[in-house]
């Protein structure tokens, strides 16, 4: 368990309490085991679903508000409606049972496999890219993005046919690797209440942060974004 998580992104309950691994891994055991191996920042005052016990890996809970690891430089909505500025951002893994106090909203997604992606995309991909929180990359986007109904009205292979073919998505991203590393996280099918259909979060160093800025501006100016009707970008950096 303890192997498997993720704490790149600024969720390690560890660096905002001060403890030392092995406090910390004593003092959870004794807590209860699993469900208290710290997939939730006791700092923030964001809790975990109790229920089954059981944390899904894959699911991240980003929770707009005054504690996390991430200070909010800006949110600027792109296309359609914003979200409150705020002026901290947790990333939590696992689900937040209820928003915590100063909390203006809280957005979720899960991991997946992906849908797109050629072989040959994937190797390229996976040949350069790198993961989420390198110490050096003390600059993060949060971007959730909401597609039109016309978009999910199409095929696999329309979809796919204006990702790449028309769009150049993976092919203009790859460009903008290993400097900046992402996470994809899908929110579509975890219900009808979420705000966004993806969350995409990406990291790099301040000295990508014009790159950044040229390929986002890139991928909005695709036909891809023609299915966009909601677009916020928020922009942070790393708490020392
Ligand atoms: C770091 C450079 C980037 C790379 C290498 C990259 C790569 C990819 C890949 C490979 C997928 C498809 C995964 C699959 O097969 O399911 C994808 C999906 C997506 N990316 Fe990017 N991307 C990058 C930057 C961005 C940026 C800056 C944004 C937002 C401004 C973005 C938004 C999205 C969205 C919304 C999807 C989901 C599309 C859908 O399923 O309809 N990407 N990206």
């Amino acid at each position: 368990v303890i192997e498997k998580r993720d704490d790149s992104a600024g969720n390690d309950p560890r660096r905002e309490t001060g403890q030392s691994r092995r406090t910390f891994l004593t003092d959870a055991v004794a807590a209860g085991g699993v469900a208290a191996l710290g997939f939730w920042n006791t700092a923030s005052g964001a809790e975990p679903e109790k229920g089954a016990g059981a944390v899904n890996p894959r699911l991240f809970t980003f929770v707009g508000g005054k504690v996390g690891q991430w200070s909010v430089v800006s949110v600027k909505a792109v296309i359609g409606d914003p979200l409150p500025g705020v002026e901290r951002l947790d990333i939590v893994t696992g689900a937040v049972a209820a928003l915590p106090e100063g909390g203006k909203w809280m957005l979720r997604g899960v991991t997946s496999n992906d849908r797109y992606v050629t072989r040959d995309e994937k190797d390229r991909l996976i040949e350069k890219q790198a993961a989420l929180g390198r110490p050096e990359a003390t600059q993060m986007a949060l971007i959730p993005i909401r597609k039109n109904a016309k978009w999910w009205a199409l095929t696999q292979d329309e979809r796919r046919a204006l990702f790449e073919e028309k769009s150049k998505h993976v092919t203009i991203g790859l460009k903008y690797l290993p400097g900046v590393a992402r996470r994809l996280h899908h929110c579509r099918d975890l219900g009808d209440s979420e705000l966004f259909d993806f969350l995409t979060l990406f990291d790099f160093a301040t000295t990508d942060s014009k790159a950044f800025d040229d390929m986002v501006a890139e991928l909005r100016a695709t036909e891809e974004w023609k299915f966009v009707e909601r677009e916020v970008d928020i922009r942070l950096v790393r708490v020392s």
